[in-house]
């Protein structure tokens, strides 16, 4: 059992606040008003609120700190080199579909660096929690990535890009090429849980494309503090927090989806 760091209890807090009202919204997900925000991209008013309360609560805590928010933006702190990236509910369409698939993720950047990430999933009771040169948790026990090091037998996790044709197709490419070597692929529709999943062993590893830095940021570090491996894409120099474009998997499989990822490439 580890202590918890007063980062990580002020981060738990506000999640717990946060998954309170949504938990609550999520039992009457049939009476939610629902808005569009673009293509296959719906922002439920659970959403905003868990926002809201989010940021209440850190603005409390840390009241210099800056936010990069999916629903709010971007909102200037007094010290600039510290800035939480905000993604209330990842997962939105199975939120509304009643799907107990979604979570909340908060994380912490200091210097450009990923600090601290915290991906909570009320509905199983579950978060998922690390702090950089430290170790990855769920809630108090700590979390290892998995050691099984054949494709043949690992599950991977994906997402869809759901915007033009040409992303369409390189995602098509690119499953079919990795569904060759791993036929246990998933896509559960939750990028933050994807992760947090490598993080905990359950998935070998996760790829997608075209994510926003608040779906990836918290889980990111959380699958390195646990022992795995993550990059972009196509070039490993590049940051997947910027980019969008991540790689994620165990310290066995990491390097082989890669290059089953790199042997499709970049659309053109
Ligand atoms: C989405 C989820 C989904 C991924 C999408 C994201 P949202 O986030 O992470 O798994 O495939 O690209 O936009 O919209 O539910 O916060
Ligand atoms: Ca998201
Ligand atoms: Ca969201």
């Amino acid at each position: 059992m580890a202590a918890l760091s007063p980062l990580m209890t002020i981060m738990m807090r506000a999640s717990e606040k946060a998954a309170r009202s949504l938990l609550r919204d999520f039992n009457e997900v049939e009476n939610l008003q629902i808005s569009t925000k673009g293509p296959g991209d719906f922002v439920s008013a659970a959403d905003k609120r868990a926002e809201k309360i989010i940021y209440e609560e850190l603005v409390k805590a840390r009241p210099d700190y800056g936010f990069l928010m999916e629903e709010s933006g971007i909102v200037e702190g007094k010290r600039p080199d510290y800035r939480w990236i905000i993604d209330p509910l990842d997962g939105t369409t199975n939120f509304l579909h009643g799907l107990p698939h979604w979570a909340i993720s908060i994380a912490l950047e200091h210097k450009g660096e990923i600090v601290a990430g915290l991906i909570h999933d009320p509905v199983k009771d579950e978060i998922f929690h690390a702090e950089k040169n430290g170790q990855a948790f769920n809630k108090r026990r700590r979390m290892r990535v998995s050691g099984r090091s054949d494709l043949l037998f690992a599950t991977i996790a994906t997402g869809a890009p759901r915007r033009s044709v040409k992303q369409r197709q390189q995602f098509l490419k690119e499953y079919e090429t990795v569904l060759g070597a791993a036929p246990g692929l998933r896509r559960f529709g939750a990028a933050a849980l994807d992760l947090a999943y490598v993080a905990a062993g359950r998935y070998e590893a996760f790829w997608e494309r075209d994510l926003n830095s608040w779906d990836i940021a918290a889980g990111i570090l959380i699958v390195k503090e646990a022992g795995g491996f993550v990059s972009d894409i196509d070039d490993k120099k590049k940051n997947p927090v910027d980019t969008g474009n991540v790689v994620a998997g165990n310290d066995k499989l990491f390097n082989e989806i890669s290059k089953l990822l790199k042997s499709v490439g970049p659309a053109k």
